[in-house]
């Protein structure tokens, strides 16, 4: 039994225009304009507070709009019911009904609807076999898992049908090695229904490997939206450039020098081409992720770059090294397995112009 088999499925995509969200004087979504394609994963990432949940509790129609329209396919449902979107939701909370069996809480929606008694089995049968659940589905929900209950959340959407599935941090409940498990079968899940998913989390991890697209929020806007790759490598500004990556991209002050080279903690390195490069003099950061160096063990980098080790984490496959660079800044380096230095170590780093990403002032990307 493959899942898209399960009844007629067919899926939609969303669009959002110029979306706004007050509540009260507090605006706390500012126009929000995006589009996701029918059968994409997009994930919506950003700080605490920043209107995640909103955003999506917007498209689920469980908040009204301030301004602006909400399409599912071609469908405005800015003021339609939720019931009438044709969108599941799972929450991080999965809230089932603590005297009703497993099947009986997949099927709840379904027979409040109305449905007929077979079809309800079919489709809560041919779910739980999808979502390893069949053994199960005589059991009350407190004696499953942590795990096995947020599937069975799953499984109630998915009974449903829907065109757009939505989750609002539905792993955050779980311990570490189960929201690992969980990550892999939402997106087995996606795979195979091949249904449009939007997914809120301020778990990174979760974000760059669930998602199609990556939408990053902050305060209300939209910083970025991209592929989790462009967003790592070619971020618009320092926000997602320190926001995607862990450990986060280094910053450091630096300043256009003059022949085509930033000046940095005392030394002159190579920048990197520009298409508008700064005039020299200008005040600038040189943004570095911790992987991207080199270590030189035949001396001295060409560019006087040394890494003075403060301390290290050791976390197996790699370790993390806290230390300055230059004279004195703070710096974060990923060290390959085998590589442990002790405090106060000096390190030759050879770094690679491509592999600085320059912001100016204001924290704008120079491209
Ligand atoms: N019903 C409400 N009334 C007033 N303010 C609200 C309401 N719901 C949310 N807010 C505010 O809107 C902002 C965005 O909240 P939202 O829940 O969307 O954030 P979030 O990004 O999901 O955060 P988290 O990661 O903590 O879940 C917050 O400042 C919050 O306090
Ligand atoms: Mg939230």
């Amino acid at each position: 039994m493959a899942l898209q088999d399960i009844g007629n499925r067919q899926t939609a995509g969303v669009t959002l225009r110029r979306l706004h969200k007050s509540f009260g004087a507090v605006e706390v979504l500012k126009d929000i304009s995006l589009t996701i394609e029918p059968g994409e994963f997009v994930v919506f990432v950003g700080p605490s507070g920043c209107g995640k949940s909103t955003l999506l509790r917007l498209i689920a129609g469980l908040e009204e709009v301030s301004a602006g329209d909400v399409f599912i396919g071609d469908t405005d449902v800015t003021e339609k019911d939720p019931s009438d979107r044709g969108i599941a939701m799972v929450f991080q909370t999965y809230a089932l009904y603590p005297h009703l069996s497993v099947a009986q809480n997949m099927g709840f929606g379904l027979k409040a609807a109305g449905r007929p008694k077979p079809e309800i089995a079919q489709k809560v049968n041919d779910a739980a076999a999808v979502l390893q659940l069949t053994d199960y589905l005589d059991r009350k929900p407190g004696q499953l898992s942590g795990g096995q209950r947020q599937r069975v959340a799953i499984g109630r959407a998915i009974v449903r049908n829907p065109d757009v599935f939505l989750f609002d941090e539905p792993l955050s409940n779980l311990d570490a090695e189960l929201r690992v498990g969980m990550r892999l079968e939402i997106a087995r899940l996606h795979r195979e229904l091949g249904i449009t998913m939007i997914y809120v989390t301020h778990d990174q991890t979760e974000a760059m490997t669930l998602a199609d697209k990556i939408v990053v929020l902050r305060a209300g806007r939209v910083e970025q939206v991209g592929a989790p790759a462009d967003l790592y490598e070619d971020p618009d500004n320092m926000f997602v450039a320190g926001f995607i990556g862990s450990p986060a991209m280094n910053f450091f002050p630096a300043m256009m020098g003059n022949g085509g080279q930033i000046e940095l903690g005392g030394s002159r390195i190579p920048a990197p081409v520009l298409s508008n490069p700064p005039a020299p003099g200008t005040p600038l950061t040189l943004g570095l992720r911790p992987e991207r160096y080199q270590i030189r063990t035949d001396g001295p980098a060409p560019h006087g770059l040394t890494f003075q080790v403060e301390f290290t984490e050791y976390l197996g496959s790699s370790s993390y090294c806290y230390g300055t660079i230059g004279d004195g800044l703070a710096c974060t380096l990923e060290l390959p397995n085998g590589f442990r230095p002790r405090r106060h170590d000096v390190i030759s780093l050879g770094l690679d112009s491509q592999n600085m990403r320059i912001f100016d002032q204001s924290g704008l990307r120079i491209r």
